[in-house]
């Protein structure tokens, strides 16, 4: 049993700390936390963010060199992280190190929270690699925390850093490594910032999306580098709309879809900005799958570089620089709208092509393609030769590769747009334009061309 004095010392130990600091400004270690990487900082780290909080906010340091293991720590208003260069916060691998309810599996959980944030050039780790249950190069197998019925499927396992119900989240200058999950997320959020963050999410393993913004508005990202397994950047709408969003100065590859707009799509989307992003040997570039009657409106898509190549069809996606489709998911699901859309100066190298397809009771309408340069080439093993609509919908269906495929579409404008075909002797290769006549009107060319070179 711990003595009185040596209590009293600890508290006034932590006064001290706690008022001594600019702001407060306080270190887990003073808090009692070890960064061996072994035993659980839980405790300290909790401590020391409560502290830091009570005393009306400011920064929580991770000292270089420690390996911060812990279960669940929540952040409080007014707190920032600032995990030093050289620092690690490890997620715990054990369902026991996360809250009872799955909806609040993260390393680093902010609810109801004003201002605060995570930085300091350092790292979280997710330790993904624990969750591996049989690595597979096309698809990894892993671990489900779905005994409690509380998830489904193959979908239950921790996300690494949530802020829900939150205003001024700022997150910047720091890595997120190897997520089990999503990587980071952003949920009811509104006026959030993340900048100059770094993602690194295993290959092969499904669903570590990089960064997912669902029903929040007024969310900044740039100078972001997100090279993960799953869709990269990636807003949602579950239970409320995605208004103003702006994405720029960006490097991605993905497995998966670069910038998806969806699955879950309930509600709108308006107002996007993305300007000036690579996106480098990805699945597919940029994407909606809207698929649950929400609509998406007044978005620009700019200055963007993309590649866009194969991988397994066990991934979503078909190598496609462009995708635009609404259809409704199920029968219990309805078409969303989607108008508005911008796409300017973009240049795409790719195994597959453009595909724009509305459904029958929500045409596309007022899309716009300016300044776009496609180039077709094959460099993978995979075959090609299927329209990929899932989630839902008609799955995947035969077909041969067109250079821009559209149905039912109300207005698009082609204006300097050039396609240029390598290669021959592909099955289906350099069909320019493919559409269903029924379902397609206003459509005008300028400046449209397509070379076999
Ligand atoms: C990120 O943090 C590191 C370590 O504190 C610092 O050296 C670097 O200048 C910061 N970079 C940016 C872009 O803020
Ligand atoms: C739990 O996940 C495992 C592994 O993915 C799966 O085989 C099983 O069907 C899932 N059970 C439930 C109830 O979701
Ligand atoms: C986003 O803005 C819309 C429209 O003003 C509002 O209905 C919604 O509640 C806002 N969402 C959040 C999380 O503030
Ligand atoms: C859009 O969001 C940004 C924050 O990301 C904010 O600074 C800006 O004021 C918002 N614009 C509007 C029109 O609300
Ligand atoms: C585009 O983004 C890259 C980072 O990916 C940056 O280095 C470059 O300066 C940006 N270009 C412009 C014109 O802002
Ligand atoms: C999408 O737009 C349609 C047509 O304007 C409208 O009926 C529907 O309610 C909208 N969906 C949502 C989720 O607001
Ligand atoms: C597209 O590129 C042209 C020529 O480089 C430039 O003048 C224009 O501002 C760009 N448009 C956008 C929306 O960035
Ligand atoms: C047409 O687009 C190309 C890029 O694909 C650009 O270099 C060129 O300036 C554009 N031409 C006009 C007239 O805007
Ligand atoms: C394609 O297959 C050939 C022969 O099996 C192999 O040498 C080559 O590395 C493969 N290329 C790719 C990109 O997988």
């Amino acid at each position: 049993m711990a003595s009185l004095p040596l209590l009293l010392f600890l508290l006034l130990t932590i006064i001290i700390a706690v008022t001594q600091s600019n702001g407060s400004h306080v270190s887990v270690t003073t808090f009692g936390a070890i960064g061996d990487g072994h035993h659980y900082d839980t405790t300290s780290i909790q401590h020391a963010i409560d502290a830091c909080a009570s005393s009306g906010g400011g920064r929580v340091r991770f000292p270089a060199g420690g390996k911060y293991l812990t279960a669940t720590i929540f952040l409080r208003s007014g707190v920032v992280l600032e995990i030093e260069k050289g620092a690690q916060i490890l997620g715990g691998p054990r369902q026991e190190d996360y809250p009872k309810e799955s909806a609040r599996w993260y390393v680093v959980l902010a609810e109801k929270v004003k201002g605060a944030g995570i930085t300091g050039g350092g790292e979280i780790n997710g330790q993904g690699w624990k969750f591996i249950v049989r690595p597979d190069p096309r698809k990894n197998i892993m671990v489900s925390w779905n005994s409690t019925g509380d998830c489904l499927g193959d979908e239950c396992r921790p996300r690494l850093v949530g802020f829900i119900d939150s205003t001024d989240v700022r997150v910047w200058n720091v890595t997120l490594n190897q997520p089990a999950y999503w990587c980071l997320h952003l949920v009811r959020c509104s006026n959030s910032v993340v900048e100059d963050v770094r993602i690194y999410g295993d290959f092969n393993t499904p669903n570590n999306d990089g960064i997912d913004i669902e029903d929040s508005n007024h969310t900044m990202i740039t100078r972001c580098h997100i090279d993960t397994g799953d869709d990269a950047i990636c807003p949602k709408s579950s239970t409320g709309p995605v208004y103003n969003l702006t994405a720029t100065d960006s490097w991605i590859r993905t497995k998966s879809c670069a910038i998806k707009f969806g699955s879950a799509s309930f509600f709108d989307f308006s107002k996007h900005y993305y300007n000036n992003i690579t996106i480098f040997e990805s699945h597919r570039g940029l994407g909606m799958q809207i698929r649950d009657g929400g609509n998406v409106s007044d978005v620009t898509f700019s200055n963007m570089k993309i590649s866009t190549r194969y991988y397994d069809p066990l991934w979503w996606g078909r190598a496609e620089p462009i995708y635009i489709t609404s259809c409704a998911r199920d029968s219990s699901s309805k078409a969303g709208f989607i108008s508005n859309i911008n796409f300017v100066n973009i240049s795409s190298v790719s195994e597959n092509g453009v595909f724009l397809s509305g459904s029958k009771h929500a045409l596309l309408s007022n899309l716009n393609f300016i300044n776009i340069e496609l180039v077709y080439k094959r460099w993978s093993n995979y075959s090609g030769g299927l329209y990929d609509y899932r989630p839902g919908c008609q799955g995947l269906v035969k077909h041969n590769t067109a250079g821009m495929m559209m149905e039912y579409i109300s207005g698009l404008q082609i204006k300097n747009v050039s396609m240029r075909w390598f290669g021959s002797g592909f099955k289906g290769w350099n069909d320019p334009l493919e559409f269903k006549a029924s379902s397609v009107d206003k459509i005008s060319f300028h400046d449209w061309s397509s070379d076999v070179l």
